[in-house]
């Protein structure tokens, strides 16, 4: 049986996929420098605290064209100053390349922007259903108390762009204003 013919599953409820060539990475608060608007807080917290965690089954190539990856996207609960625990975000290297989410579990935020740099976000929970367009940079926060777990799947040459996200940022970050996700435009 070749690796793409063997059979993974994926948990409905907690979106962990399990089964052969299932990879993972994990992001930590010290992995995390330069990501969130309060530095200080960020240096503040002990750098192994675990951000997320993402399940990749990749069964070509990565860059080889036609291809479709899947991955499941973790993130703790927690904060940093007023922002919430969230993903480094990325363009996809070949801009042209969009992208399914679909949340299993948590309350989140989809973070967008577009390439004029207009950023908004779509509401996660369990259920709802994200087409990341082409063109368009992406991150996901968590904005509940409970981990928030995403289904996506991509195409196998979007590739990832995460340097121009970490040079440029987002337009606006997701803070938690009085008890609720606002997207406040950085200056
Ligand atoms: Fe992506």
């Amino acid at each position: 049986m070749t690796e793409a013919s063997a059979q993974r599953k994926v948990s409905l409820s907690s979106g962990e996929i399990v089964g052969p060539g299932v990879q993972c990475i994990s992001r930590t608060i010290g992995n995390m420098k330069g990501i969130y608007r309060d530095e200080q807080s960020r240096a503040s917290l002990v750098p192994e605290t675990l951000v997320y965690r993402v399940q990749t089954f990749c069964p070509v190539e990565e860059g080889n064209e036609g291809g479709l990856f899947w991955g499941t996207t973790f993130v703790n609960p927690g904060m940093v100053g007023d922002e919430y625990f969230m993903t480094k975000g990325h363009h996809h290297a070949k801009r042209s390349r969009s992208e399914f989410y679909l949340t299993v579990a948590g309350a989140g935020a989809l973070i967008l922007m577009d390439e004029s740099r207009n950023t908004v976000f779509e509401p996660m929970s369990a259920g709802t259903l994200h087409y990341v367009s082409a063109y368009t940079a992406h991150r996901i926060a968590n904005t509940g108390n409970a981990v928030l777990s995403v289904l996506a799947c991509w195409p196998s040459d979007a590739g990832h762009d995460y340097d121009s996200i970490a040079r440029d940022g987002f337009s606006a970050r997701l803070r938690n204003i009085n008890g609720s996700p606002v997207l406040v435009a950085e200056p």
